[in-house]
């Protein structure tokens, strides 16, 4: 494949009735299945639990989406044992066999997309167009890394007289993915698949509220052809089955996105070599963000404001890209502020499978009493310039948003994950950059303005992986924006981008005299 010639899935136009009716039909047929159990799949079996966990609607809590079975320590040990037991044969399958079994993968989802989308919109509380391009992504990943790893599989040579030097990539062995709730199909599978094509036998475990969501991605891939052992589905508590997975000697690396408190509890844990293991781990993180954009004195202010009510409050901040500070510079301040206001007033809060909901639930109770408990700090170190009330039934918390905040304030540091936003001024340009600067993170941002110095200088100074000009932050398409960050934000890897599966691989030298 030739660099820019891959050609994304396209979202489904919900403009066309045909495609609307298809995607009331698809919700009717998910809601008639709610409640159904679904077990962990280990070494091809699909296994009994002494334990589950119920999945709920955040959007209508009294609907239980699906009962899912959980691992515990001994399971995770025969899951461990199976991986190991199914490598040999995997990594000695062709690349070319593994990106197709993948890349069918992708192509099943194509077929199932209205289904997947309404499962991700019911268990995630995600609003229909978003979790429609959720979907998209995940086929994305599919057919990206496969063609990625044909790519690579071609090595590399450098040869002299008498002497040829062939580098190729080989797989690591076992992979545990530990995927997040809030892209519960694009990231689980961009991590599972990017772990399976590389040839690793790959463990997911994803996060509990999004579940059933993953036990789908089980069966896609299953149905694609990936054998028994080479895929697992474990899902299971982090603090037991997840610890396990982390600590034990047989994984080779640790694929895991979510909380900066999790990422480096996991990071540290994979350090330590256990008895028995022989090698180093690898943990891939991706983390949070406390993402900026930057509004100056000469920013289109429609666009600016649009951009940044988008940014903050799509699928209710719990975006790790969303845009939790807005910082704006000092002549435009006043009139922003009055704007952005009144253009959120204008979203509708509620269920997330009503067509005109603009911003759906929280994902559940601790969350949004976490997103309550900063409101609450933020009423004391700042103005309150918008709260918006919260319908009930589910985990709603209303568009907030908090002006004069302090660039040191708790609100304008600590990732809250929730539809809240900062805003902050800034004296001058330097100011700005500045503030936008002096967190821990650097995961995405960007600026609003047609100031070619301040574009530049945004361009090159802004701490982020992720640099947008001129529009919002959200929203990172697989091969056109490789997306993640480093700092406080991950390790620096790029999902969706030309080096993400190289973390996936160890690189060998054959050397010849010849
Ligand atoms: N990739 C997502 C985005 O860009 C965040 O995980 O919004």
């Amino acid at each position: 494949p030739n660099p820019g010639t891959f050609a994304n899935a396209i979202d489904t136009d919900y403009s066309r009735s045909e495609l609307r009716d298809r995607s009331v039909r698809a919700l009717e047929k998910v809601r008639a299945q709610l409640g159904k159990t679904y077990q962990p799949l280990i070494a091809g079996e699909y296994v009994t639990t002494e334990t589950t966990k119920n999945s709920l609607d955040p959007s209508d809590t009294s609907a239980v989406i699906g009962i899912v079975g959980q691992i515990s320590v001994a399971q995770a040990d025969r899951a461990v044992a199976a991986a190991k037991a199914a490598f040999p044969q995997w990594r000695r399958t062709p690349a070319r066999e593994r990106a197709a079994i993948i890349r069918k993968a992708g192509d099943l989802m194509e077929v199932r997309r209205a289904e997947l989308t309404a499962w991700v919109c019911l268990e995630a509380g995600k609003i229909l167009p978003q979790a429609d391009a959720e979907v998209s992504e995940a086929i994305d990943f599919c057919r990206y890394y496969a063609d990625e790893m044909e790519r690579l599989n071609a090595g590399h040579q450098f040869d002299i007289a008498g002497e040829t030097n062939r580098l190729h990539y080989q797989p690591c062995g076992v992979a545990a993915v530990i995927s997040p709730w809030n892209f519960p199909i694009a990231i689980a599978t961009g991590m599972t698949v990017a772990a399976l094509v590389a040839g690793n036998c790959t463990l997911l475990k994803p996060a509990a509220p999004t579940a059933v969501i993953a036990a789908k991605i089980a069966e896609i891939l299953v149905e694609a052809g990936v054998p028994p052992g080479v895929f697992q589905f474990v899902p299971g508590r982090g603090a037991t089955a997840g610890d396990r997975l982390v600590q034990h000697p047989d994984v080779h690396l640790i694929a895991f996105t979510g909380s900066r408190e999790v990422g480096c509890e996991i990071y540290a844990k994979a350090a330590r070599v256990q008895p028995g293991q022989r090698h180093l781990k690898r943990v891939i993180a991706e983390m949070g963000g406390k993402n900026a954009l930057i509004v100056d004195e000469g920013a289109d202010l429609d666009q600016a404001v649009a951009g940044v009510v988008t940014s903050a409050f799509g699928y209710s901040g719990q975006k790790c890209s969303a845009c939790s500070r807005a910082i704006v510079m000092a002549p435009v301040y006043d009139t922003f502020c009055e704007r952005l206001v009144e253009a959120t007033r204008s979203l509708a809060v509620g269920r997330a499978d009503l067509p005109g909901t603009a911003v759906g639930p929280v994902i559940d109770a601790a969350a949004r009493d976490r997103i309550r408990d900063y409101i609450a700090k933020g009423k004391q170190a700042a103005t309150l310039a918008l709260e918006m009330t919260a319908p009930a039934g589910g985990y709603y918390v209303g568009p907030t948003i908090f002006t004069d905040v302090a660039p040191d304030a708790t609100i304008a540091q600590e990732e809250i994950f929730g539809p809240v936003l900062a805003v902050l001024r800034a004296a001058d340009f330097d100011d700005a950059l500045a503030i936008a600067n002096g967190t821990d993170y650097a995961l995405a941002g960007g600026i609003y303005s047609r100031t070619p110095d301040h574009l530049k200088r945004a361009a090159e100074e802004l701490e982020v992986g992720n640099c947008y000009i001129n529009r919002g932050i959200t929203g990172a398409i697989v091969s056109r924006q490789p997306f993640g960050g480093f700092k406080m934000s991950g390790m620096g890897s790029k999902a969706g981008g030309p080096d993400y599966l190289l973390q996936f691989l160890e690189p060998r030298v054959v050397t010849e005299n010849i």
